[in-house]
């Protein structure tokens, strides 16, 4: 068990804003903050951050909490393992023998000792590479010699693999690490596919190389790209970690971790192909940088830049790989709404090369002036010196077109199919034509797709969905993501938990709180939550509240068990625009002043539910009931009960219609 006490010191140094701003840009929006969520494909902000609540919540896909839950969902992590992450993050110490490996998820488990893994292999590289003889000899001069200097080397952790085949094996192995361990986090690979995985068939992947930690957005060790300086040989000059159970390519993005303030600054990202164009451009003090490091780019990377700017510059060598690389980056840029541009260097120049010959100055006026947008970029590519041909012009228009009918925003459609008319020197209607014939076509794909993914999955539950998933709940008002699960949830229980959440510590009348007027009108009834969840909450709650604890909304959004449902129940107060209020006061729940009326309606609803299942079980009973007493004592209870229904629902009626 991590001690509360840790807990409450990380709740009180780590500003959710700060927790949350590491992986998001966030802007002020009055008292919080919003956001791109990065939990669903967000196409306009729908996350809000709240300061002074210390909550973050999606109003688009659900999801919410506190600072801990954003870690959980977003690293991937147990509750205890978002914890240690955040402590390590703002150095609070916390004992390991604090974190119980029971509490923790299998996967979860596996996942931490390959991270400790790679951070262990990272620091041993680094070390290498600079006290080691080879390392002082050999590679660090190589890097010198290529204009990377200690302090570059510092920044980005570079480093040194062995140099033979199982340096670090043996290394892993001496420093506790299993050869489990070693293998999941890609750092050893199997000699003979066919066998286990035992020391024996074991080598490491990096040997004779230097090599560039990859980090993820939050600066976790992930991987590595190592670079090979020998000339002769056949070995590819990078090779890179192989995809792990923490290291997805697709997601990830080289050096993001170390650009991201920079990029948010400059509101500006630029895109380069390679480790060392990142490394270099940096060092040159251009910091706004990241790769792709050799992969296809992909949507979810676009979604990840996009948390930080909307516009991507390419920086790509001028050579025949080069624009066709940056041709296949630009619709999926294109389709995650980014605005592109591409500036290519001269042929077998990269970003490295240039700006160690010509210095920083002139590298930023070059990439300022020949950065063109997509259709400069295909007219100049597809035309070439016969600006007039109309085979060329025709096939210019068409590859334009394609990208133009990705872009999601049809104001920027149209503004696009505008310049390109005009530059093409072709009607604009024609060129409608085919932007919505490839949209047309688009359309058909994904509906493609969607049906041979549906088909799959009707394949998967052909035994038939589990119980309780045949449900369809048909709404036609407003729930919240809670309520919607009407099938598994409780939502009276709910509603009252989430005015217990709301008004706990606000004054019911002279003599009591509300949360100690529910609890005594519960007691009182001899009624409790059914539900197991909501039931512990509850009984957790009062015995908070009986030690003679403060009970308000701070207990709930801080305690793991409820700070998903406080992120929903706090944030509809404030995402209620002022229209909404106007229009709709009337029926919204949360109006404040009257939540005395709302706690009294809730309970009287959850005793309502109560109640009629106590009738639906006396029913049964006197179905089955055998003597003449037996059945008249099912009667009274029927009787009495249909007494206290009245009574609550006459109750209802007069507090609803007032
Ligand atoms: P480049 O061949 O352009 O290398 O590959 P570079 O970045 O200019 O490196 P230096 O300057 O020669 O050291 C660009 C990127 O493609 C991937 C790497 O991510 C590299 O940074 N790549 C390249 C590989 O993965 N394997 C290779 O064999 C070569
Ligand atoms: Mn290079």
């Amino acid at each position: 068990m991590i001690p509360p006490q840790v807990i409450d010191k990380i709740f009180d140094v780590a500003p959710i804003e700060e927790v949350v701003g590491e992986y998001v840009t966030l802007k002020r929006a009055g008292a919080n903050y919003k956001g791109l969520c990065p939990f669903h494909d967000d196409k306009s902000p729908s996350m809000s951050v709240s300061p002074s609540k210390g909550i973050f919540k999606c109003f688009s896909c659900g999801q919410g909490g506190n600072i801990f839950q954003f870690i959980m969902e977003h690293e991937g992590l147990s509750y205890p393992l978002a914890i240690k992450h955040l402590a390590d993050r703002y150095n609070i110490p916390i004992e390991e023998e604090d974190i119980d490996v029971d509490e923790l998820q299998e996967e979860a488990r596996i996942k931490e000792g390959v991270y400790v893994c790679l951070e262990f292999a990272k620091k041993h590289f680094y070390e290498r590479l600079n006290d080691s003889q080879d390392g002082k000899v050999v590679y660090k001069p190589y890097l010198t010699e290529r204009g990377i200097n200690q302090q570059t080397i510092d920044k980005f952790q570079i480093g040194l693999s062995g140099t033979e085949k199982s340096h670090l094996l043996n290394e892993g192995l001496k420093n506790g690490y299993t050869v489990q361990q070693l293998f999941d986090a890609g750092l050893v690979k199997k000699i003979n596919e066919d066998q286990g995985i035992i020391e024996s068939n074991l080598r490491d992947t990096f040997i004779e190389r230097i090599v560039f930690p990859i980090y993820n957005v939050s600066g976790k060790v992930l991987g590595f790209g190592g670079r090979i300086i020998k000339k002769d040989t056949k070995a590819p000059k990078y090779l890179n970690s192989p995809e792990t159970i923490v290291y997805e390519k697709r997601k990830q993005l080289y050096g993001l971790s170390i650009s991201k303030n920079q990029i948010r600054k400059s509101d500006q990202v630029f895109l380069v192909e390679g480790y060392m164009d990142v490394v270099s451009l940096n060092q040159s003090g251009v910091e706004n940088v990241v790769a792709a490091s050799g992969t296809a780019f992909t949507e979810e990377q676009a979604r990840l830049l996009k948390r930080f700017t909307h516009n991507i510059t390419m920086l790509f060598d001028g050579d025949v790989a080069g624009v066709n690389a940056s041709l296949k980056h630009i619709s999926t840029l294109l389709e995650a709404g980014l605005n592109v541009r591409v500036a290519l260097f001269p042929e077998g120049e990269d970003p490295d090369s240039f700006i160690q010959k010509r210095g920083t100055a002139e590298f930023q006026s070059y990439v300022s002036e020949k950065a063109q947008n997509f259709i400069e970029l295909i007219s100049e590519i597809k035309l070439g010196e016969n600006k007039h041909d109309p085979i060329n012009k025709a096939e210019a228009a068409r590859a334009i077109a394609e990208n133009i009918a990705s872009i999601p925003d049809p104001l920027k459609r149209a503004a696009f199919i505008n310049e390109t008319a005009t530059s093409l020197e072709i009607p604009e209607r024609i060129l409608i034509d085919e932007v919505n014939k490839f949209k047309l076509d688009n359309r058909k794909q994904k509906e493609r797709e969607t049906r041979r993914e549906a088909r799959q999955e009707e394949r998967n539950i052909a035994d038939g969905p589990p119980p309780g998933f045949d449900y369809v709940p048909d709404f036609t008002e407003f729930k919240s993501p809670e309520a919607l699960n009407v099938d598994k949830v409780n939502y009276q229980e709910l509603e009252l938990l989430r005015n217990l959440i709301l008004y706990a510590d606000r004054e019911f009348d002279e003599e009591q709180n509300v949360a100690q007027f529910i609890f005594k009108e519960l007691e009182e009834d001899e009624i409790w939550p059914m539900d197991d969840e909501y039931s512990l909450i509850f009984k957790e709650a009062l015995e908070y509240l009986t030690e003679d604890n403060v009970l308000n909304e701070l207990y709930f959004i801080r305690n793991p068990k409820t700070s998903k449902i406080a992120a929903d129940a706090l944030s509809v107060k404030y995402s209620l625009s002022k229209g909404w209020e106007e229009n709709f006061e009337k029926i919204v729940k949360t109006d404040e002043d009257n939540y005395k009326r709302q706690v009294v309606e809730n309970l009287n609803y959850v005793k309502l539910k109560h109640i009629d299942i106590l009738m639906t079980e006396n029913q049964e009973g006197l179905k089955t009931a055998e003597t003449e007493e037996d059945i008249s004592i099912y009667q009274n209870v029927h009787t009495n009960l249909q007494e206290i229904r009245k009574k609550i629902t006459d109750q209802i009626g007069t507090v609803i219609l007032r």
